[in-house]
């Protein structure tokens, strides 16, 4: 592989949505930011610099860090922000990894405008697992505030109720047609008759898993979060925040006489108020060579999206999804486990601390939990303290590997929804084979949350909806081609179970990707010690990581 070299300028930037012009947080001047392009061995060098009165972090979603946690970015995890005037060189190098993946900023609500796509190249000389592209297009979907994200959030924790929602979807940073004031900002994909054309999807909105689909055209899923999978047609496609798809996209053999709306729009399953608005891009092919056409060709076709809160097709998209599993390209399912964990995910609620009343359930505040404990971030990095042993005061390898209160998903909730507060890891030994179900709790409601995790990928090896049963459920596990990611959509009341290899030293931070739910504490880290050899082991940080 070889070197390359980027510059991140973090600086405030005017853009104008929907009539409303605001200073965002930008990287160079860009909305949505750059695009990193990468070949699979290729070492990245990106040099961030904080232009902002914010303190910033930026981290590279889905990028397995081998021996390079120190870039992996989420701040007081991995690394302390980088201050205002200050830089920081993320440095690592792409091992085993091909396909689209994304950074974001990993502190607050900045990644609501600071975030792009990462291509990642297959090796030279190895082809695709499939046709070659005629082209490649990313296609990266957002949320946008006519409001700062950062005073939405803000708000919302000091009077403990839900967040105003964003008042657009974006197709690479446009809203489209749909939207007032928005016709001039819509994404448009100009295509030619007859050829193939690799759409790399990546889902960075905030807090909306979503449904995309292309009217009168059908999709070929070929790669999730990276990874290759058995290829499979669909009209309509599933993407929760944190999850990156590439589908072919076949363009009819001759020219239509029309063009078609591309749609994205929420799949909803809790009880809160979201954003129910739709973002339109156009697919628009060219004008036919010495044709009288006229170049605006009608109707525009419209495609039909599932019902908002389709559950059912959720589930049946997930269950398609499996790993190619072949000589070139093997699923290392662990087949053992070392250790198995039972984790709850879900809302609940802490005490309003003001007197007053919060706009949270019965006058509290929203909280989100792991095994009830919703984690309260440090003030200094994670990392930092374990690899200098000096983690009294920082955070406590206490980790419940069960609940705390017994969850329940076909009863009656338990009446007492309060969480605790704590910032607590598991750790684990270098190379411990994982076995963890997430068990969605119907404490507020049941809703699906899309889980990321940090520093790997994992593969999902089974998945239902009611109470998990460790008698009965694990029989059915799939150990042979299940899907390898870095993000899982935990079922509206129902469970997921996930294994994967803890062979990368550092603390590694999991989280619903959902940004509010983050906020709210559902969240917590994973440090996997040093193996015994040299390549085994987490390297000492680089001279210019961010101080506190
Ligand atoms: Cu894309 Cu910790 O997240």
């Amino acid at each position: 592989g070889i070197t390359r070299h980027y510059k991140f300028d973090v600086k405030l930037h005017n853009v104008t949505r929907l009539c409303h012009t605001r200073s965002i947080v930008s990287v160079n001047g860009q909305f949505p930011g750059p695009r990193i392009v990468a070949r699979e061995g290729d070492q990245l060098l990106i040099k961030v610099v904080n232009h902002v009165p914010n303190n910033v972090s930026i981290h590279w979603h889905g990028i397995r860090q081998l021996q390079s946690g120190w870039a992996d970015g989420p701040a007081y995890v991995t690394q302390c922000p980088i201050q205002t005037g200050q830089s920081y060189v993320y440095n690592f190098t792409i091992i085993g990894q091909r396909g689209t993946l994304f950074w974001h900023a990993h502190i607050s609500w900045l990644r609501a405008t600071l975030y792009g796509p990462i291509i990642i190249l297959h090796k030279r000389g190895i082809p695709y697992p499939f046709a070659k592209p005629y082209k490649e297009v990313p296609i990266v979907f957002g949320e946008w505030f006519n409001s700062d994200p950062e005073a939405v959030i803000s708000q919302a924790l000091q009077t403990g109720g839900g967040p105003n929602v964003s008042d657009a979807y974006t197709i690479n940073g446009l809203p489209g047609p749909l939207y007032t004031c928005s016709a001039k900002d819509t994404f448009k994909l100009k295509v030619k008759p007859g050829k193939t054309y690799l759409l790399r999807l990546v889902n960075a909105a905030l807090n909306d898993e979503l449904f995309f689909s292309i009217a009168n055209h059908t999709l070929t899923v070929v790669d999730v979060d990276a990874v290759y999978v058995k290829p499979f047609k669909t009209e309509t496609l599933l993407i929760t925040p944190g999850q990156t798809t590439n589908v072919i996209l076949k363009t009819k053999p001759s020219y239509p006489n029309a063009t078609f709306f591309m749609t994205a729009r929420p799949y909803v399953t809790g009880q809160g108020t979201f954003d129910n608005s739709t973002v339109a891009g156009i697919l628009e092919y060219e004008s036919p060579p010495n044709s009288l056409h006229s170049s605006i060709m009608l109707p525009l076709f419209k495609p039909i999206l599932p019902a908002l809160n389709d559950t059912s097709f959720a589930t049946k998209f997930g269950s398609k999804l499996r790993s190619l599993a072949s000589a070139q390209y093997p699923a290392n399912v662990p087949q053992k486990v070392d250790k198995h964990f039972f984790f709850t995910v879900g809302l609940g609620t802490s005490p309003c601390q003001h007197n007053q009343t919060c706009q949270g359930p019965n006058g509290t505040k929203f909280a989100a939990s792991v095994n009830n404990v919703s984690f309260a971030m440090p003030t200094s990095a994670l990392l930092q303290a374990h690899f200098f042993g000096q983690f009294n005061g920082v955070y406590t390898p206490d980790f419940p590997s069960t609940p705390i209160t017994p969850f329940n998903y076909t009863g009656s909730p338990p009446n007492n929804t309060t969480v605790s507060n704590g910032t607590k890891v598991v750790v684990l030994p270098f190379n411990t084979s994982v076995e963890l179900v997430m068990q969605d709790t119907s404490i507020l409601g049941a809703e699906s949350h899309p889980l990321h995790l940090h520093g790997f990928n994992f593969f999902i090896v089974g998945q239902g909806f009611g109470n998990f049963d460790p008698n009965k459920d694990p029989a059915k596990f799939n150990l042979i081609d299940p899907v390898e990611r870095n993000t899982v959509g935990v079922p509206s009341g129902g469970w997921v179970a996930i294994r994967f290899l803890a062979d990368n030293p550092g603390v590694w931070f999991m989280h619903c990707h959902l940004e509010v739910h983050t906020s709210w504490g559902l969240k917590m880290a994973w440090i996997v010690l040093d193996g015994e050899l040299p390549t085994q082991k987490l390297l000492p940080p680089p001279a210019d990581l961010p101080k506190c």
